[in-house]
This record gives C-alpha cells, structure tokens and sequence, in this order.
C-alpha cells in the first residue's frame, strides 16, 4: 500500500542535484566552445559534452522523476529506495569513468582509456537495478495504462542504447576481444537515436502522460489516439534503429526502406502526440495554467521543430549535415526544456510531501503553489528558450560568430531556475509570506487549531 511515508522517493533529490550539475558542467563546455556544435561531431570534447548531457543530466532527471512517479502511477511502493541510491552512485560513477575514458583516448590523461567501457559497465549496472525497481511495479501494475507502456518501452531502448555504447567503448579500447564488433562503430547515430529517441522521447511522453491531466485536472484517459502514439513510436523508433544497424551489416536496400518507414512512423507519432497535449491543455478543469505548463508549451514547440526540421533535411537529403542542430534541439529545447519546466513542479511537490504531508489533517498547511513564486520563474524560462531558438538557428544557418553568445543565455536561465529550486526546497516562500493561504485541517476537532 502507498502511504505518504513511502510515496516520497528518499533520493530523487539528490539524483536532481547531481543531474544539475552535469547539466552546468556541459553548457559550460559549449561555452568555452570545446564541444559541438562549435567542434566536430565524435572529438572528445563533443563525447564528453553529450554524454554529460544524455547520461549524466537527461537519464539522472529522468530515473529520478520517475522513482518518484512510479509509485503514484501504479499505486505500490518502490520495490527498494536503497537500491534507488544503488542507481545513483553507479551512473554518476560510471559517467565519471566514461569521460575519463574519453580523454584517455585523446591523449589527455594517458593510460586511462579502459577506464571508458568500465564507466560504461557500471551505467549498465545502473541502468539494470533502476529498470528492476521501475519495471516490476510498472509490470505488476495491471492494467498496464499508456504511461507505464511507453515508459517499459523505454526502458527497452535505454538498455539497447547502453548495451550499443558498451560495445563502441570496447570496439575502441580493446580492439582485440571485439574484432566483430568493429562495423557497428558506424551505427553511432543508431545508438543516439535509440538514446534520443526510444529511451527519452517515449519515456518523457509516457511521464507528460501523467502528470499534464494531473496537474491540470484534465481527462487521464487518451483513448486511441494514446494507443496510436504508443504503437507508432515503438515501430518507428525500431523500424529506424533495426534499419541502421541492419545497413551495417547487410547494406541492403531493404534496411534503408526499413529506415525511412520508421521515420515516417516517428514524424506520426510526434504529430498525434503534440494533437493529443494541445487537446489535454484544450480539456482542462483547471482555469488558470501553472508556470511549468505554460512554459512547457515551448519544449513541446521544439519538439514540433525538431520534427519539421529532421523531414525537411531527410526530404533534401541533407540529414548528415542537420544532425548537430537536430541533436541540439531535442536535448536543449525538448527534453531539456520539458526537465527543467517539470522539475519547477516536482521539487515543490517533492517538498510539500516531505515536509508537510504527514501533518496534512492536523493543523494548516500551505499548499504547494504557495512553496514558489512564480512570477520569478517566468523571465528565465524566456531566457533559456529564447537562447536555445537563437542558437539553433544560429547552427542551422552556420552564422557560427552567432552561436556562443546566443547560448550564453541558457546557462544564465539555467542557474536563474536551479536558485527558484532551491527556494522551493527551503520553503523561502513559505517563511516570507505567513499569510499565504494554508490548506484546512481535514479533521473537524483540529480546524480551531492555530
Ligand atoms: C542514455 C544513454 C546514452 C545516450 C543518449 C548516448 C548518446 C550518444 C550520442 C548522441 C553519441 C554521438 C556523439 C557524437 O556524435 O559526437 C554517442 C557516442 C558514443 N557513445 Fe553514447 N550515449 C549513451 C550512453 C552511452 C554509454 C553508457 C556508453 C558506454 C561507454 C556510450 C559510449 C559511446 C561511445 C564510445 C560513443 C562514440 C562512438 C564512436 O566514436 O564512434 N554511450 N552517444
């Protein structure tokens, strides 16, 4: 059974922290200009950036959020919170293990390049134990609803993706035990698809699932059009993958039909995915939009820009070449524009949980609104979308002079959004307005209670 003791997930927080760091870590690094898209694609810098990015602040984000969400979705308690902890210390370790590796390759710090697939083993140990302590109570949880589907499908994917980046960082290390596994080093852009794609697309729409109608008070219920969202990503996202990595192999005209059925498939998806959010926020009970989703509303414009911008490059057969931007503008302006307007309610949720759920029915407490203000929230999220559409455009127009002071504004909004955390966390809100309205007491004795 669900209680409010062990409804809060004991260590998202710190998963939060951690993934903010990473985060910072990364924009600074594209601020020095020592990664993409100022440098090549696969120079150490660039792997370190991206995987700071996708391991360290998307996949942490995200296995925090849901470690917290799992419970409220399916009912049951997370089957262990130290095992949560276990996540924690073995993709955060991993990671460090990875861009060590990455500068060992580069001649940077010598000696250390084996230290890449043993990173990349213990972010698969990582990956395992969370999939474990997300996936059996989703499993369980039957009647699977659509966001536990599309978060197990996910799951799927995030297994595929490390498993794929296992044997690149062995192809590139220990040549010797992988001599078959060489040729896949040309399925790179199969394992960022399925990263990108399968794992946090599906998983960040089986979560928006969620929590969109929860906190909006719209229908949770999304009928078909959910079915169809869930069934066509699964295909394209494998369609796509299963193509690419068949061309390794095969070379077969068959894998490119493959492919270009699972990006027909994926531009589908996208399309009654962003229909279906437009008719969530369309359906609301909720009169007035929270911060987080009305500032949501521009992670979900890139993800329809992402998605015009990947036809119109397949269509004039110039993919290769709008890569770099595409891979910017799902990290920066989908997943990581939907993480931080997310995570400007979750971490006051998370507080309200710890801090006043158990005397809920006691006495007055504040509710969960009053824990941020939001109207300081609003000019960073401007901030961060503004920096991140000035610098795609500026890296889809190769008005390279342009990108770095364009992008600056992002780290700006970034640490602008993690002090409002913070205040929420601490509850400065709450101490500087004592007048801010409480919840009642639920019990009828306690009401006349100070
Ligand atoms: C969520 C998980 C991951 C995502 C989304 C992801 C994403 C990516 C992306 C986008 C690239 C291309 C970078 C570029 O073009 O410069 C890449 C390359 C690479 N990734 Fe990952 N990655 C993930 C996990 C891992 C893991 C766990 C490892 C294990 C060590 C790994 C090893 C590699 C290697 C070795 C390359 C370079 C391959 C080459 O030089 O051809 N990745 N990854």
């Amino acid at each position: 059974m669900v209680t409010i003791s062990n409804r809060v997930s004991r260590w998202t927080p710190l998963f939060f922290v951690f993934a903010l760091a990473n985060f910072l870590t990364a924009q600074a690094l594209i601020v020095a200009g020592l990664t993409w898209p100022a440098q090549a694609a696969l120079v150490p810098g660039t792997l370190v950036a991206v995987h700071l990015l996708t391991v360290g602040w998307l996949l942490l984000l995200m296995l925090g959020a849901l470690f917290q969400f799992v419970p409220v979705i399916t009912s049951t308690p997370l089957p262990s919170q130290h095992l949560a902890l276990a996540t924690l210390i073995a993709v955060q370790g991993g990671l460090l293990g990875m861009i060590c590796g990455f500068m060992g390759i580069a001649g940077v710090l010598p000696g250390h390049s084996r230290a890449l697939p043993a990173g990349g083993v213990a972010v698969l140990a990582g990956v395992l134990i969370a999939s474990g302590n997300i996936g059996v109570p989703l499993i369980r949880g039957r009647p699977l609803t659509l966001p536990a589907r599309l978060v197990l499908t996910g799951l799927a994917f995030l297994l595929l993706t490390v498993l794929l980046g296992l044997a690149f960082a062995l192809t590139l290390t220990v040549p010797a035990i992988a001599p078959a596994l060489v040729p896949l080093l040309a399925g790179v852009g199969d394992h960022a698809l399925a990263g990108l794609g399968g794992w946090f697309t599906l998983a960040a729409m089986g979560v928006s699932y969620k929590l969109l109608p929860m906190f909006m008070l719209a229908p949770e219920e999304r009928g078909v059009t959910g079915d169809w969202v869930h069934v066509l990503g699964t295909a394209g996202f494998s369609l796509a993958v299963a193509g690419g990595l068949g061309a390794v192999w095969l070379s077969a005209p068959l894998a490119r039909v493959a492919q270009v059925a699972g990006y027909a498939a994926i531009a589908g998806a996208v399309a009654l995915y962003l229909w279906d959010v437009a008719r969530i926020y369309r359906t609301r009970k909720r009169a007035v939009v929270e911060a987080h989703n009305l500032c949501a509303v521009g992670a979900f414009g890139f993800l329809g820009l992402a998605a015009g911008v990947g036809i119109a490059s397949l269509t004039a057969g110039r993919l290769a070449e709008a890569t770099p931007a595409l891979v910017f503008l799902i990290v920066f302006g989908w997943l990581g524009g939907l993480g931080l307007t997310q995570l400007y309610k979750i971490i006051p949720f998370l507080t309200w949980l710890n801090r006043y759920g158990s005397s809920l029915g006691r006495g007055a407490v504040p509710r969960v609104q009053d824990l941020v203000k939001e109207s300081r929230s609003y000019p960073w999220f401007v901030c961060y979308f503004l920096g991140v559409l000035l610098a795609v455009l500026s890296a889809l127009f190769d008005w390279r002079i342009a990108f770095r002071p364009a992008f600056a504004l992002v780290p700006l909004a970034t640490v602008g959004l993690a002090i409002e955390y913070a205040r929420a966390w601490r509850g400065r809100y709450v101490r500087e307005q004592p007048t801010a309205p409480a919840v009642s007491p639920f019990l009828p004795h306690e009401r006349g209670r100070p």
